[in-house]
């Protein structure tokens, strides 16, 4: 099956590949015996997202293949549908694909015969990333319900938002946005960060996509540091049992301050931990079901 947004999913079934994912963290084997081969596509930037689901696949006893956007046919003009096609026909039994374009799936669905697991598309969901924080959530708390989270910085280009509101608010959890102006989504609950601050139970920090806006925030570094980062003086209002979370690739001195990626309420590098086990268990329900 495709893993391609959790919209598709209901909450019972995102329950279920957090407990599968849970059960491999606690040991739980599950060995393809190199017979299966998942085929990685990035056609945008990414560290943890891609050698997150290749060490996910190499747990599996899957066998990889990683495809080299920069020296491939995509630059003679090839389609995505002809790229992803040919690797059907070479016989792999997976694909992880990021791309640039928001739902560039809708035009593989139904045409192309092996599973897809979206890695991120463009500024619309990334639901690998959402379920390993809803994986760190519910090993920090044991549930979801109930709970409180602000989302601070670039909301309007934001896959993880994106996925994250949507299924943190179908699992009970009350979300709160924050961040400059220019980032502000119409529908989304916005909230100064320092109103808010003392009563969350989750500060989840977003990443300034320069890469996504032309002349959108013209805010110097240091000041955006000052009005929306965390910085250890924050911090030190959050909850007791409060935690932080960043998807990364963080930008120290922007977003969070230095000493804060590290600090005890940090989650930052434990989600990139929990990446891998909720990749081992998606991985597996694309293939079995
Ligand atoms: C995020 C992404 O690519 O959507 N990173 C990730 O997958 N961990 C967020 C970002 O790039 O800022």
């Amino acid at each position: 099956m495709n893993i391609l947004s959790l919209e598709d999913f209901s909450v019972e079934e995102i329950n279920e590949i957090l407990d599968s994912a849970n059960e491999f963290i606690n040991g739980k084997k599950v060995d393809y015996q190199g017979k299966k081969v998942i085929a990685n596509l990035f056609f945008e930037p990414s560290t943890r997202t891609h050698y997150s689901f290749e060490k996910a696949a190499l747990n599996l006893n899957c066998k990889t293949m990683n495809f080299d956007e920069v020296n491939s046919s995509t630059k003679k003009g090839e389609s995505l549908y002809d790229t992803i096609k040919t690797f059907e026909m070479l016989g792999v039994d997976g694909f992880v694909i990021r791309h640039t374009q928001n739902a560039y799936y809708n035009e593989l669905v139904g045409k192309i015969n092996v599973p897809i697991l979206n890695a991120g598309d463009g500024t619309g969901n990334h639901p690998s990333q959402s379920l390993l924080d809803l994986l760190t959530i519910k090993r920090q708390f044991g549930k979801f319900e109930g709970l409180k989270i602000v989302i601070v910085g670039d909301i309007i280009h934001s896959r993880v938002a994106h996925s994250n509101i949507k299924v943190m608010q179908r699992l009970g959890m009350t979300v709160y946005t924050s961040g400059p102006e220019e980032f502000r989504e119409e529908g989304y609950n916005f909230v100064e960060l320092d109103k808010i601050i003392n009563e969350v139970d989750i500060v989840m920090l977003l990443r300034v996509q320069h890469e996504r806006h032309k002349s959108l925030m013209e805010m110097p570094l240091e000041e955006y540091h000052k009005k929306y980062g965390l910085n250890m003086e924050r911090v030190n209002k959050m909850k007791e049992d409060a935690i932080i979370m960043h998807p990364a690739p963080f930008n120290r001195g922007v977003e969070i301050a230095d000493d804060v990626v590290e600090c005890s309420k940090s989650k930052i590098f434990e989600q990139m931990k929990n990446g891998v086990f909720v990749r081992m268990a998606m991985i597996q329900k694309a293939l079995e079901e």
